[in-house]
């Protein structure tokens, strides 16, 4: 029987608002990855600052939705039972537990090496407060462990993203589904 959309996760699917953040984190990550690598293309001026500077909001944004999403998934007492065996379940759980630990961390990594370069963080016109002092040599520790994150954010996207499309076209069970329609 079809379920009317809730807002809330409940025992059949996911509610809108897991839905739409889902997918929306999706399209930010996208965006952030895109701004930073055209970075590398474009000569240095004005318009590779702003690139850099829209990396950063978007990466804020990021983290905000992330904190934000963690709230309502503690506030949400009912979630869709995770389909197959327990083997794969503890796995995908597994991997999205590494999902939102890295959601978290990447953004406040680069965040962390903009301070440490002499900078401050704005966000929507706001001043964030500094992680830390200005430093030259946690500035090359943060930027690397920021680099080598995201990049591992990337795998576990592909991982993930894999076993959903696997869930899909090779199972053909609900779980993409109702990711998607709820
Ligand atoms: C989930 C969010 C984020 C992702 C996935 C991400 C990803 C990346 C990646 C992959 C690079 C390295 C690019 C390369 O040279 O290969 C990078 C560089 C950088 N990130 Fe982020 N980042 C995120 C959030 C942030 C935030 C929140 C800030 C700061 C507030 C930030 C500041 C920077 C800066 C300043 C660089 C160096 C850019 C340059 O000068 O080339 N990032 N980021
Ligand atoms: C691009 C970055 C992505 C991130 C950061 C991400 C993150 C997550 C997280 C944290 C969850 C757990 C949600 C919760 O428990 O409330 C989740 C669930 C899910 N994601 Fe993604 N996801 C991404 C991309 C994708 C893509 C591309 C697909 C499809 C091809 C996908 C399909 C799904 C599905 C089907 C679920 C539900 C899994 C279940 O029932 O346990 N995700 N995702």
């Amino acid at each position: 029987m079809m379920q009317a959309p809730t807002l809330r996760d409940n025992d059949a699917g996911f509610g809108a608002v897991t839905r739409v953040v889902h997918w929306l984190t999706v399209l930010m990550l996208l965006a952030g990855f895109a701004l930073v690598w055209s970075v590398g293309w474009l000569p240095a001026g004005p318009d590779r600052a702003q690139a850099v500077g829209l990396h950063r909001t978007v990466g804020l944004l990021v983290l905000s939705v992330t904190l934000l999403r963690v709230l309502w998934r503690l506030l949400s007492r009912r979630r869709p039972a995770r389909i197959g065996s327990s083997r794969w379940r503890w796995a995908a759980g597994a991997v999205q537990a590494a999902l939102w630990a890295s959601l978290l961390v990447v953004p406040l990594l680069g965040w962390a090496y903009t301070n440490a370069r002499g900078h401050s963080v704005l966000l929507l016109g706001i001043r964030l407060p500094s992680l830390i002092f200005k430093d030259q040599y946690f500035s090359r520790v943060a930027i690397a462990s920021h680099e080598f994150m995201a990049y591992a954010l990337l795998v576990l996207i592909g991982v993930h993203a894999a076993a959903a499309l696997w869930h899909h076209v090779v199972l053909q069970d609900a779980t993409l589904k109702r990711m998607w329609r709820g």
